[in-house]
């Protein structure tokens, strides 16, 4: 847990996406809230002892069938754009179809690298949705 918290802020800190997470702690219990919940899957590739990929997501057993919710997704920064993403994507979706998940859902910035690597993975953009945040005084 503390690995993936370290290198989640690590990356998330740089660029396209500058968060400012306030400690290590709070990262470490974001993910260990979604790690808790019943229905978390989660995925991580090691290179030797460490890691260089995470997808943490959970199940929602949707009017369709299963969905998985990808709700965090990252490479190590300097590993990035030499094709791991795409090969943890190959198997997170093919470990999710082996076991029944019908499609796999994700909220990610547009115009940015992601956004395209996504893209490139096959998933489609959905214009009929959008996000709604209120900011609380
Ligand atoms: C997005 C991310 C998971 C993709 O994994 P990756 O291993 O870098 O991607 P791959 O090498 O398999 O695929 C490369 C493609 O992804 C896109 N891409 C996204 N981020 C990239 C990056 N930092 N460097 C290079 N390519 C990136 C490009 O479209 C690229 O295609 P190209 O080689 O034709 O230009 C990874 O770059 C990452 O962790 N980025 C920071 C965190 C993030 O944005 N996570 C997604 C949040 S929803």
């Amino acid at each position: 847990m503390d690995e993936c918290a370290e290198l989640f802020i690590k990356v998330f800190s740089a660029d396209p996406w500058y968060d400012n997470w306030i400690s290590l702690l709070q990262a470490i219990n974001y993910l260990g809230e979604l790690i808790e919940n019943p229905v978390f899957e989660g995925f991580v590739a090691c290179e030797g002892s460490n890691i260089v990929a995470v997808c943490l997501g959970h199940r929602r057993s949707w009017w369709l069938g299963n969905e998985f919710f990808v709700d965090e997704f990252f490479v190590e920064n300097k590993k990035q754009g030499n094709g791991i993403g795409t090969k943890m994507m190959d198997y997170v979706t093919s470990n999710l179809a082996s076991n029944g998940y019908v499609r796999v859902i994700l909220l990610t910035n547009k115009d940015i690298p992601a956004e395209s690597f996504y893209l490139k993975n096959g998933f489609k953009n959905n214009p009929r949705r959008t996000v709604l945040v209120k900011t609380l005084p």
